[in-house]
Parts: structure tokens; sequence; C-alpha cells
């Protein structure tokens, strides 16, 4: 029983402690101003937990009680009015017993919180201060206040804070940027109160404007007329870090020759820029800004004499890009100076009277503008002055881009100069306003028909190239792609074909069979000068047709439909057919010659075709229909086709001409295959004289003349 009750008891005494409410701490109290003071403490109890607090107030002469449900409670006055100082104690009660709180004691003035103030009128006083006259929302004539005020700009989010000691309720805030729109909001505490009120209402006030300060000044100089006469455009701007919404009104101009007082003003300018005719001599320009509270100082700029030599400091300037910025930076090699301006333009802009934008630098070399702010694809031209006191120097100027961009078109290319293995690939710049860009490279690219793909790059001011090691008679394309540092752009592709003879061979045929046309024709001087006729015909050969010739014939179904009704009419003239070839010398003297000359024919034709079509691309009809040859100088030239087309083919050509057989059928392919060039290119540009036709022609003299060792010297 004993040991029952032994163990019994500290579970008993366990239940009575937990039944007990925990001791109410931590009391604060805030007055109120002219309201309540209220007080708080922890814990608050769960459950049914009554509290009763008790004041001593008077400086404990009286005392009040108060019941509370939670852990706070307040008094009103009569009971709480400063300056006092206040005993409070919490008792918390549950149906298990009573637990009291330490008595805390409270200094009404320590305590007092008040209602945010009420901010009356903000006045601009200066261009730097504003003057805030604020009042509280109560009563506190007895009390020292300490107020605390936070501005920002309008547009910014960044309060400033500045804590003062009140002064009929005024306040002065100073330090402020002229003409700049400012947001306020004030508090205080009584000079004994640990609690601030909360934060008046926002107001807004303007600071007043200031003198301008002097403008930044700039000049672009035109040329000198004829009277010596120059015009001047001055130009100017507010200068960096100069307030932002201040007001001027207007710009005075004055200027004067630089070793004469006579003086010119123009005032009341409100635009930012002025056209000056000056004379040639040094001139002496200021400008001023006005507003209504003053005028600037002047900004003073010098121009020099037409034909001044000004200094050279820059020793090299340097763009570069740096997302998102381009950034200029230089060398000066004097370092007195440290004002510059940079100046910049399109390069393709028409005037700088009108497209010109300019920045002062100083203190420094360098330079930077976000890209966004330049044209993208233009290119820039930049140029940085320096600038010692009112002198301007020499400028130092680069170009740029802000921005890359691949040429919007490529190069216009052709092909000349071909030969067996060779040709030249000739391309123009592109136009400025298509490059985008800087030309680094061109790329040339070059393709046998079927074959491997190779390309060669070469620098931007090399613009034509060579093709060597080529494969006679066979077709390639050609195109040319220009590279700038964002990409590149071929100007299409160009096809040519190489030629399967080359000059020296033609030469050294014509001379062969020039040697013996000489002998024949030597004999037949002197086996028929009896026959005047003849002779008239051998001096002075019918000068055939070609379409009608007997290549026409031979490549007539090569040029299937080309050659016209009336040609095709003439090649059936029977009575000539029925002459036969070679039964009679002289015939086949003039059937030599003719065919000679035929072949020859062909041979230009065919080359100047060729190169016509590199460049040209057109159609190969001109080739049966057109070309033009020195006439018989009696005027008989194709009075008899019959010459030509009597001739069967592959007939006489076989007995009297054989060697050229080979020739004459490679010549027959030839203009079939490159006149199927796949692409042809149609261009207007001018096309240079065919060497090969003057050839031709000259040939042909030589034939009477006996020119072969010159003609060949020249073309070898
Ligand atoms: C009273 O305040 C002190 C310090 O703030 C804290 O450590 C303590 O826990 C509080 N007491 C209660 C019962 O909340
Ligand atoms: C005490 O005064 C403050 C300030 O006016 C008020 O917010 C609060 O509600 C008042 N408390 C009571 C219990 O009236
Ligand atoms: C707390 O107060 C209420 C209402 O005044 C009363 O009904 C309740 O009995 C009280 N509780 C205790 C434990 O005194
Ligand atoms: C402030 O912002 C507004 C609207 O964004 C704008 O209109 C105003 O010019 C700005 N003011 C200043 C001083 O930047
Ligand atoms: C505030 O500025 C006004 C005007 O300049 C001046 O008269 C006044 O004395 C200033 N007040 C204080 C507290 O500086
Ligand atoms: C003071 O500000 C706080 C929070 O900003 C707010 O809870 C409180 O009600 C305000 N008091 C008054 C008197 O406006
Ligand atoms: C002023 O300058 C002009 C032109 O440069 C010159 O002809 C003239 O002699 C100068 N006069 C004086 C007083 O220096
Ligand atoms: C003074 O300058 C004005 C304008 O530049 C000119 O018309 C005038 O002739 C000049 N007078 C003298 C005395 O040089
Ligand atoms: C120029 O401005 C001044 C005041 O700055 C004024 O007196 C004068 O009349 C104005 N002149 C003209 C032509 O507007
Ligand atoms: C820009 O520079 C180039 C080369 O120096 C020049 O040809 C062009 O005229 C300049 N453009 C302008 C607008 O000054
Ligand atoms: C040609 O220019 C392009 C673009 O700037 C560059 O990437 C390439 O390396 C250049 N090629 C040569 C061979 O210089």
């Amino acid at each position: 029983m004993q040991t029952w009750a032994l163990w019994m008891l500290p579970v008993l005494c366990r239940v009575s402690l937990a039944a007990l409410p925990a001791k109410p701490e931590n009391i604060s109290c805030i007055l109120y101003f002219g309201r309540n003071l209220t007080c708080t403490w922890s814990p608050e109890e769960t459950g049914d937990t009554n509290y009763t607090v008790r004041m001593t107030y008077s400086f404990g002469k009286n005392s009040c009680t108060a019941p509370a449900r939670k852990a706070s409670c307040s008094f009103y006055p009569p009971c709480v009015l400063p300056p006092d100082i206040c005993g409070v104690e919490v008792e918390a009660q549950n149906g298990d017993g009573k637990v009291k709180s330490d008595v805390t004691s409270w200094n009404l003035d320590h305590i007092v919180k008040t209602e945010p103030p009420i901010i009356l009128s903000v006045n601009p006083i200066s261009n730097k201060m504003l003057q805030i006259r604020w009042k509280p929302q109560e009563r506190l004539l007895l009390y020292h206040l300490r107020g605390t005020v936070r501005f920002r700009t309008v547009n910014s989010t960044h309060w400033t804070e500045v804590s003062f000691e009140d002064h009929d309720l005024v306040y002065n805030l100073t330090g402020l940027q002229a003409f700049t729109e400012y947001v306020i909001a004030l508090r205080f505490r009584t000079s004994e109160s640990r609690f601030r009120s909360n934060w008046s209402k926002e107001e807004t006030g303007v600071t007043m404007e200031e003198v301008p300060h002097s403008p930044d000044l700039w000049r672009v100089l035109g040329p000198a007329d004829v009277n010596g006469v120059r015009k001047v455009l001055l130009l100017w701007k507010k200068a960096k870090g100069a307030p932002v919404l201040e007001r001027t009104l207007g710009y005075n101009i004055q200027y004067f020759p630089e070793n004469s007082t006579n003086l010119t003003e123009i005032n009341n300018v409100t635009k930012q820029q002025y056209e000056l005719l000056l004379t040639g001599q040094t001139h002496c320009v200021s400008v001023t800004s006005f507003n209504s509270l003053g005028k600037s100082r002047e900004a003073v700029l010098r121009i020099p004499a037409v034909h001044e030599e000004t200094v050279q400091c820059i020793k090299g300037v340097q763009a570069r890009l740096a997302e998102p910025l381009l950034v200029l930076q230089w060398v000066s090699s004097v370092p007195e100076v440290d004002t510059w301006m940079v100046e910049w333009i399109p390069e393709t802009a028409e005037s700088a009277f009108a497209a010109l934008s300019w920045e002062s630098v100083s203190q420094a070399t360098t330079w930077s503008i976000e890209q966004d702010k330049l044209k993208p694809l233009v290119c820039y031209n930049i140029s940085v002055y320096p600038v010692l006191g009112q002198q301007v120097g020499q400028p130092y100027t680069v170009q740029a881009y802000a921005k890359e961009g691949a040429p919007s078109r490529g190069p216009k290319t052709r092909v000349e100069n071909i030969g067996l293995k060779t040709a030249t690939i000739i391309w123009q710049e592109i136009p400025k306003s298509s490059r985008n860009g800087f030309i680094n490279n061109y790329t040339v690219f070059y393709q046998a028909e079927g074959g491997k793909e190779f390309s060669m790059t070469v620098n931007s001011h090399v613009l034509r190239y060579d093709l060597g090691s080529l494969t006679r008679r066979t077709s390639y394309t050609v195109w040319v792609v220009a590279n700038n540092g964002a990409g590149g752009a071929s100007g299409g592709t160009v096809n040519f074909r190489t030629s399967s003879i080359s000059v020296l061979e033609i030469i050294l045929l014509t001379s062969l069979v020039g040697g013996g046309l000489l002998l024949l024709s030597v004999f037949t001087l002197t086996s028929g000068l009896k026959k005047p006729n003849r002779l008239t015909r051998l001096c002075c050969p019918d000068v055939p047709n070609p379409a009608e010739s007997s290549l026409a014939t031979w490549t007539r179904d090569d040029f299937k439909g080309r050659s016209s009704p009336k040609e095709s009419g003439n090649s059936g003239n029977t009575e000539d057919r029925a002459l036969k070839p070679c039964s009679v010398p002289a015939d086949l003297i003039d059937k030599l010659v003719v065919n000679f000359e035929n072949f020859l024919e062909v041979v230009s034709t065919e080359e100047a075709r060729k190169g016509q079509e590199s460049i040209l691309g057109g159609e190969a009809n001109e080739y049966v229909t057109s070309p033009s040859r020195p006439d018989c100088p009696q005027g008989k030239s194709f009075k008899e086709p019959s010459v030509l087309t009597e001739v069967a083919p592959g007939d006489a050509h076989n007995q009297c001409l054989g060697m050229t057989e080979e020739i004459y059928t490679e010549f027959n392919e030839q203009p079939l295959s490159s006149s199927q060039s796949p692409e042809p290119e149609p261009l207007c540009e001018e096309q240079a004289p065919n060497p090969y036709l003057k050839n031709s022609v000259t040939t042909r003299e030589f034939l009477v003349h006996e020119t072969v060792p010159e003609l060949s010297k020249r073309e070898i």
C-alpha cells in the first residue's frame, strides 16, 4: 500500500503541474498615440485559458484590469496618457490554476507610435533643392520629432533615405539633379520613441532648371568655291552629363575671322544646327545656349583656313565588335590631346551635311556604340578627330560594319582566253550596296562536265584567275563565290568549252596549205595565162556564202533547221551539182581557195562564237547566217555560190585536200557540241573584238601577200 502511494505521488504531481497555463512572457506594449495602449505577450495558450491584464498608471498611483481571451490587450485613454510610466502584469488562468507574469514597466514616451505624417507641399527652391512641408496627423506640440525622407527619380525604383531633425515641419531636401522629377515619402518618430510612423503618401516634385551647360559643338566643312567661300555646317547638342530635362529656349551663334574684330551674331536659333558661309580664312565660331535662367558658357571652335594643314596625331584606329557594342580604339602620339570627336556616316551617304552623326569623347581613347544604333549591313566611315582646345586636327578614318551579312549577290563572271588547256576567269567586284560586309576573298569553282569540282580561293583584290591543265575539247562550268565574314554568294555559273585546236596548229596548217596553194597558183598562172576569164576568177575568187559551203553541207545535219529557207533553196541548185570537182585544174584552184577560206571561216566563226558564247551564251545561229567577210573589190562576191555548193560532202576533200580532213571533221563536231552549252547566259556586255576573226582576214590576205611569218610571230 505504501509503495503504491509512493509510486502514485510523482504521477499526481505531474498531472497537476501539466494542467497549469504557461507563464506569459515577452510582454510588449505600443502606445498608439491618442488611441490605445496595446500589449501583446507569448505564448498564446490554446484551449480554455483566460488572461487578466493588470495595469498601474499615473506613475503607479492608479490601476485597472482588463480581461482577454487572446494574448493581446488594449487600454484606452484616459488611463494611458503620456507622459507616464505604466506597469503591466498578465495573469493566465485555466481550470487548474493561475500563473502570473513578471511585472513590466513602460515609459509611454518610449513606445509612442504615430500615424503616418501628411506631406503638405513639395516646392522647388533651386535646381538642386526641394522644400518639403509636412505635418503629423496628431497634435504633438511637446515632442521633438525626427523625420526620415525617402526619394527616387520618377522612373527609378531605388529609394534614397535621408534622416533629419525636425525644424518647423519644413525640410529642405538638397543634393538633387536639376530639372528632375522626384517621388518623395516621409515618416517620423518622436525623439524618444522606439517606433516610427509608417511612410506617408507619396508626393512628387520637380527641381528647378539651371543655366544650361555649354553645348558640345562640331562642324562639317564644305569645299571652297571659286570665290573662296565655303559652306560650314555647325552642329551642336546638349553636352553629355547635362541635365536631361533642361529646357533650353534657344542658341546664339557668334563668329569672326580670326584676325579681325568684325563679329557676326545670329541669335535665337532654335534648331541644333546652322549653316554658315565663311570666307577662306581662319574663323572662330562660338555657340551658347540659353534658357529662362540665363546663358551657358560659350562653346568655341576654330575653323581652319582653307589650305591650312592641321595636326595629325592619331596613329591608328581599330574597330571591333564586342556584342552588343561596336568598339573603336585608337592610339595618339600627342599625350596632351585628351578630347576627341568621333564622326560616323554610312559610306554611301550622299552628303555629310545631312547624314552625319558625331559624339565627343574625353579622357579616353575608346568609343563604343550599341550595334543596334547603326544600320545593319551598311558600311560606315568612322572618323576620329583630335581636339585640342578649340583646334581640330586631322581625322583618322576606318570603315566598319555593325552587322555583316552574306553578300546579297555574287560577282559577275565571264571567261576569256579560252585555249586548249587554259582559260581565264574574270569577275567584277560586287557593288558596295550588295556586299553587306568586307569581301575577304573569292573562291573560284570549276568543274569539267561530269568531272570533279575544284576550287581555288584568292584575295579580295584579285579579280581574275587563270585556269590551267584543263582538258581539250571539254565543257567546263565555272562559278565564283565572294566571301565576307558572314557568308558567301555565288555569281551564277558560266560554261565554256576548251578549244580542240590551237592557233599555232592553225597557222602551221595554214602555212602548209598556203605553200601548196602558192605552188599551185604559180603553176596555174604559167599554164593558164591565156585565159583571162580564169585569171580574173583566180585573182578575185568568188567569195562563197558560208551557209552554202561544203562545211555547211556537212554540218547541215548538225544545224538542222537553222539555215534559212533561201539558203536551202540555193543549195538545191542542180546545175551546180552537175559540175564535177577536181576535173579541171582551174576549178580545183578555185575550190582550193574557196575551201580554204571556208576552212578559215569555220575556224574563225567557231572561235569567235565560242568566245562570244562564254560571254554572251548566245545562240549559234549566226554561225551559218552572218559571217561578215571582206568581199571581192569588184563586188562579185555571192554571184556564184555554185563553187561552193557543187562540192559533194566528203567528196572533193578526200581527194584534193585530204590532209585537212581531220580538222574538218573536228570542226564539224565542235560547233554543235559547244552550241549546246547547257546554260546560255544572256548578258549584254560589250564584246572584245575577236582576234581569230581578224586572223582569218589576215590569213586570207596572206594567200595573196604571203605575210605568214609576221602573222605567226604576232600570234605566238
Ligand atoms: C521571449 O523572447 C525571447 C527573445 O526574443 C525568446 O527567446 C523566447 O523564446 C520568448 N519566449 C516566449 C515564451 O515566446
Ligand atoms: C489601437 O490603435 C491602432 C491604431 O489606430 C488600431 O490599429 C488598433 O486597432 C487599436 N486597437 C484596438 C483594440 O482598438
Ligand atoms: C473564462 O471566461 C469565460 C467567460 O468570461 C468563462 O465562461 C470561463 O469559465 C472562464 N474560464 C476560466 C477557466 O475561468
Ligand atoms: C519616365 O518613364 C516614362 C514612361 O516610361 C517616360 O515617358 C518618361 O519620359 C520617363 N522620364 C524620364 C525622366 O526618364
Ligand atoms: C530651407 O531653404 C530655405 C530657402 O533657401 C531657407 O530659407 C530655409 O532656412 C532652409 N531651411 C533649412 C532648415 O535649412
Ligand atoms: C503600417 O504599415 C504596416 C505594414 O506596412 C501595416 O501593417 C500597418 O497597418 C500600417 N499602420 C498604419 C497605422 O497604417
Ligand atoms: C587677316 O587675314 C587675312 C587673310 O588671312 C590677311 O590677308 C590679313 O592680312 C590679316 N590681317 C591681319 C591684321 O593680320
Ligand atoms: C563683317 O562681316 C560681315 C558678314 O560676315 C560682312 O558682310 C561685312 O562686310 C564685314 N565687315 C567688315 C568691315 O569686314
Ligand atoms: C531673341 O531673344 C531675346 C531674349 O533672349 C529677345 O529679347 C529677342 O527679341 C529675341 N529676338 C528675336 C528675333 O526673336
Ligand atoms: C567613305 O569612305 C570611302 C573610302 O574612303 C569614300 O570613298 C566615301 O566617299 C566615304 N563616304 C562618305 C560619305 O564620306
Ligand atoms: C575566305 O574568307 C572566309 C570568310 O571570311 C574565311 O572564313 C576563309 O578562311 C577565307 N579563306 C581563306 C583561304 O583565306
